[in-house]
């Protein structure tokens, strides 16, 4: 026989027919139609890519697509201002020991006077732990007499300080920087584990330590001192400078962030801002490359809270199941199953990877490989990733669950309550479950799975549903959401082959760290101010300026003991930042 004529058929054309069986007969007919099955296979997938490329053949059958991620990945110039030599001299001055010496006690200063924000605080005007903020703002206006004398300052719901530097166009959108004057209390009991008393401030030589050195009052002053040192060096604005401090971050800014935002909405109306830079992520190597991640996105937000009633009663006449007992095994049915690891497109951490495969050398070989198929624009994968599940996503989240839980949505049953006393029936058990919404998903995903869960355990102990209508009753389950909630934040634009905000932000990030700094879009699993501010501009960013290499990595010692800063980290934040508005006020943007 000769098996080669069936790789010249043309692909459909069917089997060749077989020659008249010789004496040895079944078994060489048997090899021959195999053969030609698996010869007609091979020449089908070699006119098709696409399967090819899906099933990782070991063998190559078509040219391989290679996709280039650094176009999908765009690294800016390093972006320098305009050369201005008396500005230019002010920017060389924060490196000099007298600039150094006057920020370590400008924030030394600021972390010492004591500004805790409570989750049980009264109204303003009511509550005196809210007077704090006027020992705070006494503080600036000591620190700060230029910006006391030359900008506008209106405080917004007594507390909230917005400072306005009128620039010369009136054309150009203003940019707004944000940061919070509140910290996390300090728990009495944890003061002795501080190695420096939490309210001192204290500089060891190269960190300041207390609440708030890194959260937030280092950004706060660093920001301050910048508009400080370009006011002395008489900078003239063309573009309008805001500074926007809240005074309530540390518990949902309710009545900071967000009387500020709707004032400054007033004013400069919908999308009436440039850019906004508040807190946020910072720097982070990974595969061997040092990432600048400021925060385009934020998770959503919701609390659930699980009520299961029952009839109450003697336990010594107990029904089989008590409010405990069932809503134990609603909790079981919640846990027994996780949100699904997807990496939609339009999550930075998918422009996060793609940076990766694009600059750093330790990226992953079968995440890289996994990416190409991703990237492919064949309709017929696109169908099937939405369609199967997001393999990206599941090879990408081994990495930790840190980085799992930026593509899924996180649940944890947080609080449960129950039972009164020993001898009666519990009439009522509660649980709350917290929850972190995945970009792509909403907070009604989790709503309707949990309603889905609580109405099969209802039906199976006879008992009524409330799902989020507001209602109770005796012998019901409820279910009802936090007064607090949060959808996934609109996402930032981040294209820096694109000239916008993120370009002049990525290109003032790799004129003062160098250009082997990558800047790549981050996202936040946390919320921040911003979250009133979604209106104000398409472009916020969540970013921590300064970068020390010798930093902790990860978000260091915010919200616990020891927290610190170091004095390199701070004053590149100076430099960030005066270096930034410099940019931005030359940027046609
Ligand atoms: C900065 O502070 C250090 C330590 O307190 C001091 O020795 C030094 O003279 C100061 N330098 C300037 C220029 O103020
Ligand atoms: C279920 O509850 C209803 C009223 O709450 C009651 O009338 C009915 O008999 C119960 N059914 C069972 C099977 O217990
Ligand atoms: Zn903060």
């Amino acid at each position: 026989m000769k098996p080669k004529a069936s790789l010249v058929l043309p692909v459909g054309a069917g089997f060749p027919k077989l020659p008249p069986v010789p004496h040895n007969a079944k078994a060489t007919r048997r090899k021959s139609l195999i053969f030609a099955a698996v010869v007609t296979f091979v020449v089908l997938l070699a006119s098709c890519p696409d399967i090819a490329q899906l099933h990782s053949f070991p063998f190559k059958l078509a040219p391989s697509r290679q996709i280039d991620f650094k176009s999908r990945c765009a690294q800016p110039d390093a972006l320098f201002p305009t050369q201005d030599d008396v500005l230019d001299d002010a920017y060389a001055r924060i490196s000099t020991p007298a600039f150094r010496n006057a920020s370590i006690r400008r924030l030394s200063g600021a972390v010492q006077v004591k500004t805790e924000s409570f989750d049980d605080l009264g109204p303003i005007g009511e509550d005196p732990r809210w007077d704090v903020f006027y020992n705070f703002h006494d503080y600036l206006e000591k620190a700060f007499p230029l910006i006391h004398q030359h900008l506008l300052l209106e405080k917004v719901n007594t507390y909230g300080l917005l400072y306005t530097w009128k620039g010369s166009d009136d054309l150009l959108k203003p940019t707004l920087l944000m940061a919070h004057q509140d910290t996390v209390p300090v728990p009495p009991e944890t003061v002795d584990a501080w190695t420096y008393p939490p309210w001192s401030g204290a500089y060891d030589g190269t960190h300041i330590w207390g609440r708030g050195a890194s959260d937030d009052k280092n950004q706060l002053i660093a920001v301050m001192e910048t508009i400080e040192l370009l006011l002395e060096a008489g900078f003239k604005p063309r573009r309008t400078i805001l500074l926007s401090f809240g005074f309530d971050e540390e518990c949902s800014g309710t009545r900071g962030a967000s009387s500020l935002a709707a004032f400054i909405k007033e004013r400069y109306g919908r999308e009436g801002i440039a850019v906004i830079v508040d807190e946020g992520s910072g720097f982070e190597q990974a595969w061997g490359t040092l990432f600048a991640k400021p925060g385009t996105a934020e998770k959503g937000y919701t609390d659930v809270h699980l009520t299961v009633r029952t009839p109450g009663g003697h336990s010594s006449v107990p029904s089989d199941h008590t409010s405990i007992g069932i809503l134990s095994e609603l909790i079981t049915m919640i846990e027994a199953e996780q949100y699904p690891t997807r990496l939609v497109n339009e999550n930075p951490y998918y422009t996060q990877l793609q940076c990766g495969a694009a600059y750093s050398p330790e990226f992953p070989h079968k995440l890289k490989k996994l990416l190409d198929r991703r990237s492919s624009t064949s309709a017929w994968h696109q169908k099937r990733w939405k369609a199967e599940q997001d393999f990206l996503a599941i090879e990408a989240a081994k990495q930790g669950p840190v980085i799992k839980y930026l593509m899924q949505t996180s649940q944890a049953v947080d609080v449960i309550s129950g039972g009164i006393k020993v001898n009666a029936l519990p009439e009522r058990a509660t649980a709350i479950v917290n929850h972190r919404i995945n970009i792509g998903e909403t907070t009604q995903v989790v709503k309707d799975r949990l309603t889905h869960l609580a109405g099969a355990v209802a039906k199976k102990y006879n008992l009524t549903l409330h799902a989020f209508d507001g209602k109770e009753e005796p012998s019901s389950i409820i279910l009802s959401g936090s007064t607090y909630e949060l959808e996934v934040a609109p996402v930032t634009p981040a294209d820096a082959s694109v000239k916008g905000p993120f370009s002049v932000l990525a290109g003032t990030v790799r004129a003062l760290y160098g250009e082997d700094v990558i800047v790549t879009p981050g996202i936040m699993t946390g919320n921040t101010d911003t979250r009133y501010y979604w209106d104000l501009t398409k472009h916020i960013f969540r970013f921590a300026p300064g970068f020390d290499p010798e930093d902790e990595p990860g978000l260091g010692t915010i919200h616990t003991v020891n927290e610190k800063v170091s004095v390199r980290n701070h004053l590149n934040a100076v430099r960030w930042f005066t270096l930034f508005i410099r940019n931005m006020d030359e940027a046609d943007i």
